[in-house]
């Protein structure tokens, strides 16, 4: 790898901090996976504790989904929404110094969650464990990136405003609200805090900010990405812009409202639980706004998909969504709920969303990203990219129909009643079935992080062979601008 540096800063794009998240991206994937499937081994086989505190499953998993959500997937959206904004404002990142502050804060923030997690330090608040000296380093963070981002948008030399950073935009600002409301706390010392909030209003506080890391986190910044990439690797304008926009504005409206759907039959006023529920169904709508204009984004080149694997992942990426938010509205139904709440059909849920929409569409967007990031017009190697693919979507493919067969099977046994009216099955029975559904889960993880495996082997050898290079600006046709 040779580094050229020819041109004045102004007049080329800030890429070393995307490239420096794009490659973190990879890491964290593949370290935030490893410890997936360690935990998915441990519900299979509990001695895999070892007995050992700091390895137990109680702190491994929210080791797990800090990794994969804000380490894998938020490193993803600093790369994409540091790249895109770039490119459709025409100008470079605003405020560089700060851009580089939001790379180490942000890597300071996950080391710290790897050190702490497994020491059991906790604020018991699940996606939202870190205790508050963290949290105050997450707000600075934030507060950075938003300066970066807006700053960036401020100084564009492109009137319009690109339908991606309407997405992007609406992440971070969200992100801002609930990370500030959730996470407000009364300090007892350097590692423990308690929340500001008490009894049924806490859950509440907890489950719209759970809800809305979905709806922000997981999705809006996401489809910030699928509305830059998808047109750009297609070669296509977006299906719809109209429906873009429409679309954006029925998801942000939505999504906060719909919260409550995690609290069913909980102490939650039963009212509320219904408004949750509503909201939820309406929420179907604006996401398969979305899915279909990046869908038909295809229109006329579906041969594409044919030969062009970073395509697939991306539109395979999009079918997931779309499934994942129909399956999503259906659960929050009350009567379904009855039959899924505790059991492995959120997991299943979860997973399709996590593996199939998040996880996808960030490998296919890093694949689009990276060799461009190192000079180069494709990865090292594209038939990696198709195993990478095909190994990843068979390990989703198993990860959750386990789930739902599971899912399903526990609730079924749990509210079997004999004509007595006492219950057909133990607890631990239930357990003892699940146990098949639990290996072939571990099965379709193992598949899943060594498609990783792969990705991180392509990346570095694209790394490698590639050269760091300015990208200069283009001059506008003042018409354009
Ligand atoms: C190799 C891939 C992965 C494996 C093997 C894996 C495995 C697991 C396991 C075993 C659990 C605990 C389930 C339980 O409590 O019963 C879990 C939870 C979770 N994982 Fe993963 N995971 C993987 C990838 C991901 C990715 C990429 C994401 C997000 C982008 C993700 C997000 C989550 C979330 C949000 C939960 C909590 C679910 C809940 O509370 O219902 N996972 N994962
Ligand atoms: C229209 C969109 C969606 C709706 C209405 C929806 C609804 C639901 C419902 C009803 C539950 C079960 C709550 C429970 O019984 O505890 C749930 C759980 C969950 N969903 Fe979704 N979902 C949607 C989309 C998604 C997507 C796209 C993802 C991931 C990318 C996702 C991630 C999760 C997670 C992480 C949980 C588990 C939370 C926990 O208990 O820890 N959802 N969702």
């Amino acid at each position: 790898m040779s580094v050229t540096n020819k041109t004045s800063p102004s007049a080329v794009y800030n890429d070393t901090v995307v490239r420096q998240f794009a490659i973190m991206t990879v890491i964290w994937g593949v370290v935030g996976m490893l410890v997936g499937v360690i935990i998915a081994a441990q519900l299979t086989w509990p001695a895999l504790n070892l007995g050992i505190e700091w390895l137990s499953y109680g702190r491994l998993r929210p080791l797990h989904t800090n990794a994969v959500i804000f380490a894998f997937g938020g490193c993803g959206l600093f790369a994409a929404s540091y790249y895109v904004v770039q490119r459709t404002c025409q100008v470079r990142l605003f405020a560089g110094k700060l851009a580089a502050f939001t790379f180490w804060g942000w890597q300071a923030v996950i080391l710290l969650a790897v050190v702490s997690l497994p020491m059991g330090m906790t604020s018991g608040k699940e996606y939202a464990e870190l205790e508050w000296p963290i949290d105050i380093l997450i707000t600075l963070v934030w507060v950075a990136y938003a300066i970066v981002f807006f700053g960036t948008i401020g100084m564009r030399k492109v009137r319009h405003i690109y339908v991606a950073n309407w997405f992007f935009g609406a992440f971070i600002l969200a992100v801002a609200v609930l990370h500030l409301v959730n996470s407000a706390a009364v300090p007892v010392d350097l590692f423990k805090s308690y929340s500001a909030y008490a009894g049924v209003q806490d859950a509440m506080v907890q489950w719209w900010y759970g809800h809305n890391a979905v709806g922000f986190f997981l999705t809006a910044g996401f489809l910030g990405m699928m509305y830059y990439f998808i047109p750009k690797q297609a070669e296509r304008p977006v299906y719809s812009y109209r429906l873009s926009i429409v679309h954006f504005w029925a998801l942000i409206f939505t999504y906060m409202w719909a919260g409550p759907h995690h609290l069913h039959y909980t102490a939650l006023p039963d009212w509320t639980q219904s408004v949750g529920m509503v909201f939820s169904l309406i929420l179907l709508a604006p996401s398969w706004g979305g899915m279909i204009n990046g869908i038909m984004t295809l229109s006329g080149a579906w041969h594409k998909l044919r030969d062009d694997p970073i395509l697939r992942f991306l539109i395979v990426s999009l079918s997931f969504y779309g499934m994942s938010t129909f399956e999503g509205p259906m659960m929050s139904i009350k009567t379904v709920n009855a039959l899924s709440h505790y059991t492995d059909w959120t997991v299943g849920h979860v997973h399709s969303g996590a593996l199939g929409w998040v996880g996808l569409v960030t490998m296919g967007s890093m694949y689009y990203l990276i060799p461009r990031l190192y000079g180069q017009k494709k990865m090292y190697s594209v038939p990696a990219i198709e195993l990478h693919f095909w190994i990843a979507t068979l390990g989703i493919v198993l990860y959750i129909a386990a789930m739902w067969i599971a899912g399903v099977m526990q609730g079924l046994m749990w509210r079997a009643v004999n004509p007595d009216g006492s219950l057909t099955y133990t607890f631990v029975e239930s357990v003892k079935a699940t146990f098949p559904f639990y290996v072939i889960r571990l099965l379709g993880g193992v598949l899943y992080l060594a498609g990783m495996g792969v990705m991180l082997w392509n990346t570095v050898m694209t790394a490698r062979s590639g050269r760091v290079e300015d990208v200069r600006i283009p001059v506008l046709n003042p018409a354009h601008a």
